[in-house]
């Protein structure tokens, strides 16, 4: 971990070299809507809708960023990132414990209301999430030094799953889980420690319930005390903050303690860990743990440049997990929220769907 300085380096010339030169993670391409839904000449046409949707929400409340951060995170995890997450129903991913608090879906309707009206069945619901959590990510980093807003590339060309069940959000990390066994969940998903590190780094927005850590605040592994390993003043203001009575375990907590940076994506997240400030016992354990600790050292002393570009980088390797992208095993959604059925989608979409793999792979083969 030692070398992690150089590796930011390497990863950051990788990712710009890798936004040019239109190499891909499994089958996504950067600019796979290019030439599929144009309007008046406005080819980027489905980014931009995207891109003014989560504005337009982010200006409304600002959590946006969170509440997209997590939705990525969660609906990857779970089939992959194929918008499973987003499907209603009995039993399905959204009805299970770890996603009751999940955000952020009413925000992905619209943008697809919108998308639908300019190019019908064309936009994939997983490819709306991930286009809609870069735009959200931009939102809320700090300008780059030209004054600009800082962007990344996202690949797209995510086909949409049919499958969700509550069951399979196994897959998704307990609160409780130790540093090691995590590494092993990102590992069987491809991410390996590093990138688990630096996607963490979502917990620089966002807030926790006091219910996950009640029991840090109150009888810490049944000692009757508080967790040694947190600062003992956030020990006395969390406890202000969440009360031992049951009703308080709704209250929020922001998981970046740097009140001037809990909504901005840097790695102030970081630099809480090493003051002890982390709110999650897992985040506290990043800190301390042989596997991720030098880790958490560099990222905190890093530039915000370095940081942006790694977390992005981490984003984007993230989005690829287990995409689906052929279209015999997925679908483009006419809603997000449920499936299109087979019969419809043999009758409109099968021989459009044939001649796009076509051209993609002209495409690709033109890169
Ligand atoms: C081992 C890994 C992880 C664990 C154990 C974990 C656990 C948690 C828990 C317990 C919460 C609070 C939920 C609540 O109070 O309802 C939370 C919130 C959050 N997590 Fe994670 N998380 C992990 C990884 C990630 C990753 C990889 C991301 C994104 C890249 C992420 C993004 C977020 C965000 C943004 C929130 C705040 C949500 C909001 O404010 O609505 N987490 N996480």
């Amino acid at each position: 971990m030692c070398s992690l300085g150089a590796l930011m380096r390497i990863v950051a010339l990788g990712l710009v070299l890798m936004s040019f030169a239109g190499q891909s993670y499994g089958h996504l391409q950067y600019g796979f809507y290019k030439g599929k839904c144009t309007v008046r000449h406005k080819d980027n046409i489905v980014e931009k809708i995207v891109a003014k949707e989560v504005r337009k929400a982010y200006r409304k409340d600002n959590s946006i960023v969170a509440a997209l951060l997590r939705l990525q995170f969660h609906d990857c995890f779970v089939n992959g990132c194929d918008a499973s997450i987003l499907l209603d129903g009995n039993n399905t991913e959204k009805t299970a414990f770890p996603n009751q608090s999940v955000r952020g879906y009413d925000l992905i309707d619209t943008i697809k209301k919108r998308l639908e009206r300019v190019c019908p069945e064309i936009v994939s619901c997983a490819d709306i999430i991930a286009i809609a959590t870069r735009d959200a990510i931009s939102l809320a980093t700090l300008l780059t030094r030209a004054g600009k807003p800082w962007k990344f590339n996202v690949q797209t060309g995510r086909r949409d799953g049919k499958v969700s069940n509550a069951s399979n959000t196994v897959d998704l990390p307990p609160s409780t889980i130790s540093v090691k066994d995590s590494i092993k969940l990102f590992q069987k998903k491809g991410l390996n420690a590093t990138d688990m590190v630096f996607l963490l780094g979502g917990h620089t927005v966002g807030v926790t319930h006091c219910f996950f850590i009640q029991n840090r605040l109150y009888n810490f592994k049944n000692t009757t005390k508080p967790d040694p390993t947190m600062n003992p003043t956030l020990v006395r203001a969390l406890r202000r903050r969440c009360p031992q009575r049951r009703s308080s375990g709704n209250n929020t907590i922001n998981l970046d303690q740097n009140r001037f940076s809990s909504l901005t994506v840097d790695n102030s997240y970081y630099k809480q860990l090493l003051l002890n400030k982390g709110i999650l016992q897992f985040d506290q354990d990043l800190a301390s743990d042989r596997r991720t600790k030098n880790a958490v050292k560099l990222i905190a002393k890093s530039t915000y440049e370095e940081f942006n570009i790694n977390f992005a980088q981490a984003i984007v390797k993230m989005q690829a997990v287990d995409v689906i992208t052929d279209p015999k095993k997925g679908q483009i959604r006419r809603s997000c929220r449920a499936v299109t059925p087979y019969e419809w989608y043999a009758l409109n979409m099968m021989s459009r769907d044939v001649e796009w793999l076509d051209m993609s792979s002209t495409l690709s083969s033109q890169i």
